[in-house]
């Protein structure tokens, strides 16, 4: 039998639960054509939810265009995926696609190519150079075909924190900003982790996405809507947990998605019928285990402040640090010192801010942590 758990992918239908509230909020900004920058710490649910909302959107009038920044080396290639992504999510027929490919652009010259599955297999290059001094033209490809087409349309754009990466960030901002704010029948989604990345796109007034749309902080699934998941998701495979249990599942990996899913998915291979709590324990034990290599090897990269830090907010001070006797109960040099251990934490990803405190990013990290590293 299946697990009725999933996680290291996006879920949509199988294996989503609730985001009522936001699934709303996401389906009205696409259908009414608002901007929606939509924030979260890693592995919370972005990409689920707005491949849910796509899924439950998209009508003949209304196009979905997904994309991810994840591996994208620079600006140009941001391009020509943009220009894939707009032409298979705005066509149903590959050879529609070939004569959109040629229909939609004046100054560029597109290559197009199949694959061995037309279907899937679909490509668009252009001449590198010709598409530096022409990039606009694909910036508003999607508004010149929803145009055309008398249709509207959603550009979602994933792991858009990875702009950072390109050689101009800042650039490349203020160009998609000139081009984008003129579109009417074209809309954008933007979303990605490195909260406080995302957040100084969009929030500080210098920079160009400053007031672009309406910014979403995506939360946690509450407790009680992962207990009854839990529950259901055992009995709809004939296995059975109580909801202490559940609870306790929940509770161990702080509401955390995909943590959430992935011990239930333990507890569940390793339960015959019944749950019981060493079967719970047993999973976390493993679950510790599988990560261990990897939470050693961002420890041994930490420097001594960073260290330091984390020390002390595995104590439970998660306000406070740059006071003196917290400075001087971890050794932490000077408040500069604290600021600057705190950024570094934040770049790596391993802490959070949430009203003016910190806390560990990853929860399991966090157990792993407070049981092998606090002094
Ligand atoms: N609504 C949901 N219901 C149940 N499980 C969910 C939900 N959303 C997310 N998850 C779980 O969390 C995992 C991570 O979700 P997802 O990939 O959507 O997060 P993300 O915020 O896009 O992550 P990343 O920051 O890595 O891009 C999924 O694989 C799934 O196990
Ligand atoms: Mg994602």
């Amino acid at each position: 039998m299946k697990s009725p758990f999933l996680f290291g992918r996006s879920v949509s239908t199988e294996g989503f639960t609730n985001r009522k509230k936001e699934i709303k909020r996401l389906k009205s900004n696409f259908q009414h054509c608002i901007n929606t920058l939509l924030i979260s710490p890693r592995r919370w649910g972005k990409s689920s939810l707005v491949k849910r909302v796509a899924h439950e959107v998209t009508t003949k009038k209304l196009r979905i265009v997904q994309l991810d920044l994840l591996g994208l080396q620079d600006e140009m290639e941001f391009y020509k995926a943009l220009a894939t992504a707009t032409i298979k999510g705005t066509s149903s027929k590959f050879e529609e696609w070939v004569t959109a490919g040629k229909e939609f652009f004046k100054q560029l010259t597109p290559k197009i190519s199949l694959g061995p599955d037309p279907m899937h297999d679909f490509e668009i290059s252009f001449d590198w150079q010709e598409l530096e001094k022409n990039y606009q033209e694909i910036l508003n490809l999607p508004e010149r075909i929803a145009r055309k087409k008398g249709i509207q349309i959603v550009v979602c754009i994933d792991e858009f924190q990875n702009l950072a990466n390109f050689k101009q960030p800042l650039l490349f901002q203020k160009r998609l900003r000139s081009e984008w704010q003129h579109h009417q029948q074209t809309c954008y989604c933007l979303y990605g982790s490195q909260q406080h990345m995302m957040m100084s796109l969009f929030e500080r007034q210098s920079m160009p996405f400053y007031k672009f749309g309406d910014v979403m902080y995506l939360s946690k699934i509450s407790r009680k809507d992962w207990i009854s998941f839990i529950i259901k998701a055992f009995d709809s495979t004939r296995k059975h947990i109580d909801d202490v249990l559940a609870d306790h599942i929940a509770s161990l990996v702080q509401d955390h998605s995909y943590y959430v899913q992935q011990l239930s998915h333990m507890v569940w291979i390793s339960t015959e019928k019944n749950v019981t709590r060493s079967i719970v324990e047993e999973s976390l034990e493993n679950l510790l285990e599988q990560n261990a290599i990897l939470y050693t090897r961002d420890t041994e990269n930490l420097s001594s402040s960073q260290l330091a830090y984390l020390k002390a907010l595995a104590d439970g001070i998660s306000a406070g640090l740059s006071s003196k006797a917290v400075i001087d109960k971890y050794r932490l040099g000077s408040s500069a010192t604290v600021a600057k251990a705190k950024k570094a934490l934040l770049n790596k990803e391993l802490i959070e801010i949430r009203n003016s405190q910190s806390f560990f990013l990853d929860p399991v990290y966090e157990l792993w942590f407070r049981r092998f590293i606090r002094s």
